[in-house]
């Protein structure tokens, strides 16, 4: 498998490199400044015998490097910085995921692209419509994330391993993020059995609010760790290494109500990109707030003809 990385900032070269350690194949790290994805693929390469990989990475300012991709990672853009929404990086953004988008595609046409940059639910859409891709070959990367951070902050609340800790968030990447406490489990208890209410808002709060959490902390830039890991799981499915069923931004064609539109839902992956949009059994008020959800993203996808 032949996966291209845009963007060798934080995400993208954590991306690369789990990538590589995990034996994901053929690997092209591509960023407009000179030298830093070739200097990112030196690196890792020196990193090898040390890890215990077999090295196949190219670090390009070049396009035509990248021809043939299977996978296209999309990560260019900027980050947010201290008191920034990730829907202040729509103008700027846009601007990087369209070039990004109507170079990469011409050498890869049978590509999957999972975009990552913010606002990454109008960012998926909009490398949808530039490349003309059928739309379950493009995905945004968000709830893997998203489920992740609330794991771990259940974990940590309940003082457990967060291997045992099972949670999906739907919606869109930011404010209208849709945690299902229902479909929660610790160890396959419901959660909704093991916390009371407060309890439970505190931590779909925190973790609705985890990327500014971070990006709070470090004061210049956002989180990546955790972002290039979810990147990876998603890739690791399109593999065939797993067949979980993911929270990805995908089309939905009227599942759950909502129609031609990307939105955070359920799905299974597979070469193709998305197989299956997965059904859940969702109360009046989850299927409501995740109606809500893609609302908004529609009404911000219309702002992008604008720009
Ligand atoms: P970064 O600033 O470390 O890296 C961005 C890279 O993009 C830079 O190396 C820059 O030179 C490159 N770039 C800019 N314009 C480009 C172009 N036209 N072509 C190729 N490369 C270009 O930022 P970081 O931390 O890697 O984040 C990247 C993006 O991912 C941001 O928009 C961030 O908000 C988003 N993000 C999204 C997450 C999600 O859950 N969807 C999670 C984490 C980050
Ligand atoms: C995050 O949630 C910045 O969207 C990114 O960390």
């Amino acid at each position: 498998m032949r996966v291209t990385v845009v963007g060798s900032g934080f995400v993208g070269q954590t991306t690369a490199m789990r990538l590589l350690e995990r034996g994901l194949g053929d690997v092209v790290l591509i960023d407009i400044v000179e030298g830093l994805p070739q200097g990112l693929a030196l690196d890792l390469r020196q990193s090898a015998p040390v890890v215990g990989f077999e090295p196949d990475i190219t670090g390009t300012n070049d396009y035509a490097d990248t021809a043939g991709s299977d996978v296209v990672v999309i990560t260019a853009g900027f980050p947010r910085q201290p008191g920034m929404s990730r829907m202040d990086l729509l103008g700027k953004n846009a601007g990087i995921v369209r070039e990004v988008v109507e170079r990469v595609v011409p050498g890869s046409p049978n590509a999957i692209l999972i975009v990552v940059t913010n606002p990454l639910d109008e960012m998926t859409y909009l490398a949808a419509d530039v490349s003309g891709f059928p739309k379950e070959r493009v995905m945004g990367m968000a709830g893997v994330l998203d489920s992740a951070r609330l794991r771990a902050f259940i974990a940590e609340e309940l003082g457990v391993s967060p291997l045992v800790v099972d949670a999906i968030t739907l919606g869109s990447h930011g404010e209208s993020m849709v945690p299902l406490p229902r479909h929660a489990t610790v160890d396959g208890k419901p959660l909704v059995e093991l916390v009371d209410e407060e309890t439970l808002e505190r931590l779909y709060a925190r973790t609705r609010d985890a990327g500014a959490e971070i990006v709070g902390l470090l004061k210049k830039g956002s989180a990546y760790y955790a972002p290039s890991a979810s990147v990876v799981n998603m890739v690791d499915a399109v593999a065939g290494r797993h067949d979980d069923v993911l929270p990805v931004c995908a089309w939905c064609t009227g599942q759950y109500g909502i129609d031609e539109i990307y939105v955070g839902v359920p799905v299974r992956l597979s070469s193709g990109g998305v197989r299956e949009i997965v059904e859940l059994d969702l109360n009046d008020d989850e299927l409501a707030a995740l109606r809500r959800a893609a609302e908004g993203i529609r009404a911000k996808c219309a702002d992008l003809a604008n720009l």
